[in-house]
Formats: structure tokens, sequence, C-alpha cells
């Protein structure tokens, strides 16, 4: 079969389509169903199936004879270890602290809420959720304590894994006062939270607090509770325009079909492959791509608790991909920006044999073309640029490895992945020609995986996706269709921002920034950078009679939010402004700022930490009439 027989037949049919794609997966009980409605008048996949997400990861390779093949490789160079799970080991201790939690009162439809860095327990966490029913949401361990206390009071959840530390680079960063933090600001309050003791930083354990060793030590193997297609696998929290994250919910039963779809038609891989992506459990690449997709699909998966350089060198993915012998990687660009720059003539690449790769695919942010190119020349393998978003749960335009060989172009995500009706559209929602760029949006229904609802927020959901365009999923990407076909996705259309492959609000670091006394009113504007994508830069309107020493300003700008969101939102840079454009009505026009700043690209190469580059961003805004004041007057 052909890439576009397939498309059209999945636009064309999409019941005949996923109904044989959901044959492929072994339901307790097959669905009849296949599209319907929900309650909420959304498109519902397989509303009358029954499954279970963990046995379709775990139990059902062993059955079919798999049960000693490798599932996990924990491979962890800040710690110096390397673990191997074959599917038994996995499904064993996964059933074990199913009954550890089963044990703490959790059951079908109770929430947990993960807070872990990239180790083992984190994945036996999520599938022992899966296992009995119950919901995890997993939070990434950047994030500081009060994201944290919002997710635990939006997901009331009845439980919290988390573990003792993180390491970032050689630093150990301890959670568990974090988490004791985000306890202390929240509303909800949790029955118990399980701690995984690492060596790093064992925490100091409280009443409500359960060693990990010690409930397992107490705890009976659980076995698969039967749930509905579309009960909801997990709830994973995303930026959007607001400072309220939104929680995206994933059901089981569509999740399944299309990530086991996914493997094969995008991917190109099937059971016995090694598939490594380098991402981290609390985004969705983690979720997908390192844990339930390649388990569903009988492949080993790796689990690598390091950063591409400096742990120890730039030579790491290489040194992994062929201790493992990887054959298909996926990750951010950023991380490739990273190892370019400290090693960019690929010498440590060379001490490597990675023969066993046969394609690296890219997303999370725009690949820039210098950095396709780079590797392109350098792996000679093909370097796929997809697209895809913590919504959509998996790609929806790639290359795609499942069918003939097509070439790729720098800056493109190639086609639509079958089931995914891709269009551009005017803001009079009026298909666009080739190559004009507009809305990127998705005709409904969208294919099964994608996110069903806001967790306990419908109404979100239709306001924040369905009612800018009539009949279709709007993405908040903006983007064009050359006359080839191949997409160009060229950046959010809204307050959000990508930094080193991590999505962000501006209006939240806004939030947050006008909350200091000295700010009357401020904006927060993405910044092109070399090494990171995106960088957040505040413009500020203060006070009237404000006295302090802007470097003060700043330092405390940058240190409050920090404290609030995470140091991985690079806030780091502030200018004063004389004035922010308006409406008449007195709100700030975001769009125009966003323009500016899209449409004067600042000289690049260049990096937010240059000098230069700030009285670029200044000379800009000046230019438009912004309105800017030299900070020795501030
Ligand atoms: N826990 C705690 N702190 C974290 C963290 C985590 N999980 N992740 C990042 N941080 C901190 C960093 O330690 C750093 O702190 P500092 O300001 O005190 O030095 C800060 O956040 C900024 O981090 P980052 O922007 O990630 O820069 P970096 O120099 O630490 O790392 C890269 C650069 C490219 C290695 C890293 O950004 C990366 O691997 N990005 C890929 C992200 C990704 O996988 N996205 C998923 C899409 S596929
Ligand atoms: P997240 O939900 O964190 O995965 O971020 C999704 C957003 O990242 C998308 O809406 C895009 O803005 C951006 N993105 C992801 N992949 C790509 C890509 N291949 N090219 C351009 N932008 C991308």
């Amino acid at each position: 079969m052909n890439y576009a027989t397939e498309y059209a037949r999945s636009l064309a049919d999409p019941v005949g389509f996923w109904q044989e794609q959901a044959a492929l997966v072994d339901w307790y009980r097959a669905p009849r169903q296949i599209l319907s409605q929900d309650t909420n008048g959304n498109d519902a996949w397989y509303a009358d199936g029954q499954l279970n997400s963990a046995y379709l990861a775990l139990d059902y390779h062993i059955q079919q004879g798999r049960g000693a093949q490798l599932a996990l490789i924990y491979d962890s160079p800040v710690t110096r270890t390397i673990r191997r799970y074959t599917y038994t080991e996995l499904r064993d201790q996964v059933a074990l602290f199913a009954g550890a939690l089963v044990n703490q009162g959790v059951g079908k439809g109770d929430r947990v809420i993960i807070y872990m860095p990239m180790i083992p327990e984190a994945v036996i966490a999520m599938l022992a959720c899966a296992r009995i029913g119950a919901v995890h949401s997993v939070v990434f361990g950047g994030f500081a304590a009060p994201e944290l206390a919002s997710r635990i009071d939006d997901a009331t959840p009845k439980l919290i894994v988390a573990a003792s530390c993180g390491i970032e680079f050689a630093t150990v960063i301890p959670y568990k006062p974090l988490l004791d933090k985000a306890l202390s600001l929240a509303r909800h309050q949790v029955d118990g939270c399980i701690i995984l003791q690492r060596d790093e930083a064992p925490a100091t354990m409280a009443s409500r607090d359960i060693d990990w060793l010690d409930a397992v030590k107490a705890a009976q193997p659980h076995d698969c509770v039967s749930v509905n297609a579309n009960d909801p696998l997990y709830i994973l929290y995303t930026s959007g325009t607001t400072g309220k994250p939104k929680g995206v919910v994933r059901d089981n039963g569509g999740h399944a079909v299309a990530l086991r779809y996914s493997m094969r038609a995008v991917y190109g891989v099937e059971a016995g492959d090694v598939f490594w992506a380098a991402s981290d459990v609390g985004w969705v690449v983690g979720h997908s791509y390192i844990v339930y997709a390649p388990l569903f699909a009988g492949c080993t998966t790796i689990l690598f608790e390091g950063k591409p350089v400096r742990t120890p060198d730039a030579g790491t993915f290489w040194r992994v991909i062929e201790e493992h012998r990887v054959k298909v990687f996926f990750t951010a660009p950023t991380g490739f920006r990273a190892i370019r720059k400290e090693d960019p003539d690929s010498l440590l690449l060379r001490q490597y044999d990675i023969s066993s790769l046969q394609a690296l695919f890219v997303a999370g942010e725009r690949t820039d073309p210098p950095t396709y190119e780079w590797l392109r020349q350098t792996l000679q393998v093909p370097v796929i640029d997809h697209w895809w978003q913590t919504e959509t749960g998996w790609p929806v335009a790639s290359n795609l490895r499942g069918f003939e060989d097509r070439p790729t172009r720098a800056g493109s995500a190639s086609f639509p992945v079958p089931g995914f009706a891709v269009q551009i559209l005017d803001e009079d929602h009026t298909p666009l020609a080739a190559s004009k760029e507009g809305d990127v949006v998705i005709r409904l229904p969208l294919p099964p995986g994608c996110m069903t609802t806001v967790w306990g927020d419908h109404q979100r959901f239709r306001d924040a996706y369905l009612v800018q365009h009539p009949g279709c999923y709007h993405t908040g990407d903006g983007g064009y269709m050359d006359a080839d076909g191949y997409l160009y996705i060229m950046g959010r259309t809204d307050d959000v921002i990508n930094v080193a492959g991590h999505r962000l609000s501006t209006g939240e670091m806004e939030e947050i920034v006008a909350a200091h006394p000295a700010v009357a009113e401020c904006a927060v504007v993405g910044i092109e950078d070399r090494d990171k994508g995106q960088l957040p830069v505040g413009l500020l309107l203060l006070k009237d009679g404000v006295d302090i020493p802007f470097e003060q300003l700043e330092a405390e700008l940058v240190a409050m939010v920090r404290k609030a969101i995470g140091a991985f939102a690079n806030f780091k840079r502030a200018v004063v402004v004389r004035r922010l454009p308006k409406t008449r009505s007195g709100k700030i026009l975001r769009q125009i700022i966003r323009k500016i700043a899209d449409d004067k690209p600042f000289t690049a190469p260049a990096t937010i930490d240059d000098p230069l580059i700030l009285d670029e961003i200044r000379e800009v805004f000046l230019q438009q009439q912004i309105g800017l004041v030299a900070e020795d007057k501030v």
C-alpha cells in the first residue's frame, strides 16, 4: 500500500479504516460502535470496547512469547547506571506496584499524580495506574511547587507518587521540599504520598509519606482490570493562553489503536526493534513514545536519564545508540543544537558505531534548516521532522517510514498522517491556496488517540479548540502547504512559546511578572534564539515613581518566574518600555507585539545572553514606537 492510497482511504472511510486498525488490538471486548458521540456531543471512538492499556503494553507480549525480550533499558549516565527489564520483569514490578496502589485505596477512576524524574519507577507507576484503571497525571520534574499545586487542585488525586530527587547534569534537585510546599499551597489534600528514596538525596519523611519499598513489600501483585475504551487513561497538563494549565484527557481505546498504528506507519518499527525517544516522561513525547507506543508494539524502549551534552559529553547520544543498538531515535532539535555547539566536527560521533540507526525523528519545535542539514550530513540516515502536540498525542504530519520512501524537505514536517485531514484556512475559514500561510486546522472527526476533553472543563475544550473554525480542530499553529503537499509549520499563532522544546505560556509569565510591586503592566514575548529556539523577554511598563535599579528589578523578576514555574522557563531578560500597544478599551495588543518580534528576526545566530541582542530588541521595539526608557532612568 502506498501513502497516497492509505491517506485517501483514511479520510474517505474513517470508520472502516479505524475498524481495521482496532482489529489489531487485543481487546477484552472488541468494539462494535466504531465512531459515535459522547455525552458532551464529542466524537468518541470505540465507545463499547473494553480493554486494559497495561495488559496491551506487557502481559499481551508475554502471552505472545516475548516475556524474555527486553522491554525497557534504563540508561542513566548521571548515576552511572544501566538496568535492563524483560517484559516479564517489568510486568511483575508493575503488577506489584498496582497492588501497592490498591492497598492505599486507589481504584478505578481515581487520579494519581506522579512527580518523578526519568527513572524506571516512573514508568512502573504509570503502568500500575493503567493496570487498575486509575488515571495518572505525570507532572514534569522541572515544575516548581505552585505549578504542582495547581495540578493537585485540578486533578484532585487520591495519592501522589514521587521520588526524593532528580539530577540535572551534576546538580541534585531535591523534589520532596517542592512536593511538601505544593501540598501546603494546594486546597485539595491527598490521602498519602509514596516516596521513592534515591541515594543522591534521601527525603525526610512525614506522617503521610510511605516509602516505595515498604509499599511494595506489603503488596500482592494485582491483575489488569477491564476498562471502557472511553475511560480516561491519563491527564497531562499543557500550557495554554492563560495561566491555568489545561488538563488534556486521553482515553484508553483510541490511544491504544492510534499509537500502535503509528509505530508501524510513521516510525516503521515492529516487535523486537529498539526504539528510543530522548524526552521526559513529564511531556507527551515521554507518555506516547517512551512508555506506551513502544511497549504496545513489543519494542524495547530506552529510558535515558541524562542530557545530550555534559553527561558526560556531547557523544552521549551516540554512545547510547551504539550500546543498545537503537534502530529509530526521536528527540527535540534543541538537543542537537547543543551537541553541534560542543562538537561541531562530530569528532565524538566518530568514536561510536551507530550503524544500527535507520532513521532520526525530530519534533517538539521547528527544526531550523541549518540544524537539519547538519544532521543529514552527519548521520547519513533519513532525518524526519514531524509535527504534533500534547493534544493530538501522536504525529499529525510526518514522512511515513511505513510506506514508500519520499524525500524530506528542510523546514517541512512532510505530509499529513492518515486520519488527520489537515487544512490551511484564512481567518474567514476559507481554504488557502498552496504556499499561502494561515491557520493549520484538522477537519473533524479527529482520528483515535487525540484528546477527548479538558479535565473537568469541557466548555474550555470547545472554546480553546473547536469554535475558531467551525467543523475543525484549531491547532494553534500557523503554516502553509506547498504545491507538492509538504506541510510547513511556522510557529504558534497564540500566546504559547517553545523554549528548548518546552511549551510555555507567555500569559502565565505575564501574570507572575505583573505581580511585582514595581511593574504596572507587562507583555512577555518569545524572541528567536540560536540555541533554544525561542526565549521569553519581558516588556515592562513601570509604575510611576518607582525607584529600583534595573539589575535588581530584573533579578527579582527572574527569581519570581523560577519560583513560580521553574528554571526551565528560561525567563532571564526584561526591557523597560514607555508604553505597550493597546486597544481603545485598554487591552494590551499582544498580537501586535508578537508580530513585531516575528517579523523582525533578531540577528541570527545570536543568543539572548549576548548584550547586542538586547540592544537590538530595544531598537526594534523603539522603531515600532512602543517606546522604551533607558534603564539608567528607571
Ligand atoms: N528538573 C529540574 N530542573 C530542570 C529540569 C528538570 N527536569 N529541566 C531543566 N531544568 C532546569 C535546568 O537545570 C536549568 O537550570 P539553571 O537555569 O539553574 O541552569 C534550566 O531549567 C534551564 O534548562 P534548559 O532550558 O533545559 O537548559 P539546559 O542548559 O539545562 O539544557 C538542553 C539544554 C538542550 C540539553 C535541554 O533543554 C534539553 O534536553 N531539551 C530537550 C527538551 C525535550 O526533550 N523536550 C521534549 C520534546 S521532544
Ligand atoms: P507540545 O504540546 O509540548 O508537544 O508542543 C506542541 C507544539 O510544539 C506545537 O503546537 C508546535 O507549535 C510545536 N511543534 C512540535 N513539533 C513541531 C515541528 N516538527 N515543527 C514545528 N513546530 C513543532
